[in-house]
């Protein structure tokens, strides 16, 4: 089934200079960039995209990191877009990565872990309009 699935390089992706680098294994894994543009999340935007964690003990440090700099955000579309992105990113604690994965390669802990991706299809139906209109979304 064709989906449409949020990613975001973060903080530690930016200050890395792996923004491309991230874009592209998307792309030539057959995912189309539909919406795309850099932000530097306030604390608010950060809290509210990362609300259904607020009880968990990383909260605060996370949105921490969130706001810490810059992030790209991107809605990606394609054939089963939502699970295909969460392998390329491989498990959220690079130690546990799948080798050839975005975090294992690119990544430095569980928090600075470079990218994020949509968990599953009520997640997507959440994330991608949180940052992206309608008539900002290409595909
Ligand atoms: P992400 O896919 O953006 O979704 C929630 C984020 O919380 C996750 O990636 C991690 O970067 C971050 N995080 C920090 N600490 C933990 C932890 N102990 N367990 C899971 N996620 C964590």
């Amino acid at each position: 089934m064709v989906e449409r699935t949020l990613s975001i390089v973060k903080p530690d992706g930016a200050r890395k200079n792996v923004i491309g680098d991230v874009i592209s294994r998307f792309e030539r894994n057959g995912l189309k960039v539909a919406a795309l543009k850099m932000h530097h999340l306030s604390r608010k935007e950060a809290e509210g995209f990362y609300a259904v964690h607020r009880h968990r003990p990383f909260f605060a440090s996370l949105t921490e990191f969130m706001t810490s700099g810059p992030v790209v955000l991107m809605a990606l579309s394609g054939e089963d877009a939502i699970k295909k992105v969460r392998e390329l990113m491989g498990a959220t604690d690079p130690a546990k990565a799948a080798p050839g994965t975005i975090r294992k390669d690119l990544a430095d802990s569980i928090e600075a872990n470079i990218v994020h991706g949509s968990d599953g299809p009520d997640t997507a139906a959440f994330e991608v309009p949180y940052f992206f209109s309608t008539l900002e979304i290409h595909g």
